[in-house]
C-alpha cells in the first residue's frame, strides 16, 4: 500500500496529542514510514489559525506534535519533518488553485456547512463568525499535499473528503493546464485504532476524556485509575469487548497478552482495580522509553528547530520545483 509511494500528512497543533491520536494516527505514520519511499510529516501550523488566536499554544503544541513523532520513532532516514509556516511555496500555491477550485466545492465542506448549520440552528446569520481561513481550509490543504508531489495521504475518516477535494482541485488544474499535478490518494491506515476516553466516550480533546501521551507514570497510573466501569463485583465474568480498559490494553499489547486478559475478562475473578493496574503496566512499558526522550526534546526545543529547519530546507526543493512548473503552466 505505501511501498515506494511518497506519503504526506499533516497534524494540527490544536492540543496535546493524547492516546487517541497516538493509536489513530501518529503510530501508523510511524511504521508507514519504514514502508514508504519517502513520507512528508508537518505541523499544520497554519490550519490552526482559523479557529486559535494564541500564540503561545500554537507553538507549545507544534513542539509537542514534532517531538512525539520523534520520540516514536518515526523513521528520520526516509522522512521529512517540519513545519508547514516555514514553506511560503504553501500559501503561494494556494492562492493560485483558488483559480481552478469551484465555489460550490467549498460550501460542501464539511467543516463549512457543520458551522453554518448551527449558526441556521440558533438564528443567526448563516456564515456568522465563519473566517476565509476556515471556508478555504481545503484549499490550503489542497496546497499541502500537492506541493510534494503526494501519492498517498493517510488520513482518518473525517479528512478523508479533504483529500478528495484535493484530487478534484489537482484534476481540474491538470485538465485545464496539462498533466502536471500528482493526483493523490486518501488511504485510511488499516491498523489506525479507535480508543475510547476514560468516560467510555471517544477519546477526544472536546470531551476532556483523555490520556496526554506523555503525562508523567503517576498521574497516567491515576487516569487509568479514573476509567470509568460497570459495578461488576470481582467474581462476576465480564465482557472484554465492553470494557473502555480492555479496548485500550489490546492496542498496546502483543496477540498473546490479548488473549490472556480477555480470558481473565471473561472468567471472573478479577476486579476492574486489577484489570486497570495490568492496563497501567503495559501502556508504561511502551511509553517509558519514548517518554524519556519527548521529555529530553521538549526541554531542549532548539534541537526540535535544528531537525524543523533541516526538513523544511528538504520540503523547500520540491515545494520550489513544483511551484515553479505551476506557474510557468498558467502564465507562461
Ligand atoms: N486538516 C488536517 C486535520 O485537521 C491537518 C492537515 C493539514 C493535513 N494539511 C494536511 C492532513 C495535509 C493531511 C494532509 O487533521
Amino acid at each position: 500500500m505505501f511501498e515506494g509511494k511518497v506519503s504526506l500528512t499533516g497534524i494540527k497543533p490544536t492540543g496535546t496529542p493524547h492516546l487517541g491520536n497516538l493509536l489513530g494516527a501518529i503510530m501508523p505514520v510511524v511504521k508507514m514510514s519504514n514502508l514508504a519511499k519517502k513520507t512528508y510529516v508537518f505541523v499544520a501550523d497554519l490550519h490552526a489559525l482559523n479557529a486559535v488566536k494564541d500564540i503561545k499554544a500554537i507553538k507549545e503544541n507544534s513542539y509537542e506534535v514534532a517531538a512525539t513523532y520523534l520520540a516514536m520513532g518515526i523513521n528520520m532516514e526516509k522522512t521529512v519533518l517540519f513545519r508547514q509556516s516555514d514553506i511560503p511555496e504553501v500559501p503561494q500555491l494556494s492562492s493560485l488553485l483558488m483559480n481552478v477550485t469551484p465555489k460550490g466545492l467549498m460550501n460542501r465542506a464539511h467543516a463549512y456547512k457543520a458551522a453554518v448549520d448551527k449558526n441556521t440552528e440558533k438564528g443567526e446569520d448563516p456564515d456568522a463568525g465563519i473566517n476565509m481561513g476556515l471556508y478555504t481550509y481545503p484549499i490550503l490543504m489542497a496546497a499541502d499535499i500537492l506541493l510534494y508531489k503526494s501519492d498517498v495521504v493517510p488520513v482518518g475518516q473525517d479528512q478523508k473528503q479533504h483529500v478528495e477535494f484535493a484530487r478534484d482541485i489537482a484534476g481540474s488544474f491538470n485538465y485545464i493546464y496539462g498533466d502536471i499535478l500528482t493526483v493523490p490518494e486518501p488511504v485510511i491506515p488499516p491498523d489506525a485504532a479507535s480508543v475510547p476516553g476514560l468516560d467510555g466516550r471517544k477519546m477526544s480533546k472536546s470531551y476532556n476524556n483523555y490520556i496526554p501521551i506523555f503525562t508523567d507514570e503517576k498521574n497516567l497510573k491515576k487516569l487509568i485509575m479514573r476509567i470509568i466501569t460497570d459495578s461488576k463485583t470481582p467474581e462476576e465474568p465480564k465482557d472484554p469487548d465492553d470494557s473502555t480498559i480492555f479496548q485500550i490494553y489490546r492496542a498496546f499489547a502483543s496477540d498473546a497478552e490479548i488473549a490472556e486478559l480477555r480470558a481473565k475478562f471473561e472468567k471472573g475473578g478479577m476486579g476492574y482495580g486489577e484489570a486497570k493496574q495490568i492496563l497501567f503496566e503495559k501502556v508504561n512499558a511502551c511509553l517509558k522509553e519514548p517518554r524519556e526522550k519527548y521529555n529530553h526534546l521538549i526541554s531542549h526545543p532548539k534541537e526540535i528547530d535544528e531537525i524543523l529547519a533541516a526538513g523544511a530546507a528538504e520540503a523547500r526543493v520540491e515545494a520550489k520545483k513544483t511551484l515553479q512548473s505551476v506557474l510557468s503552466a498558467m502564465l507562461g
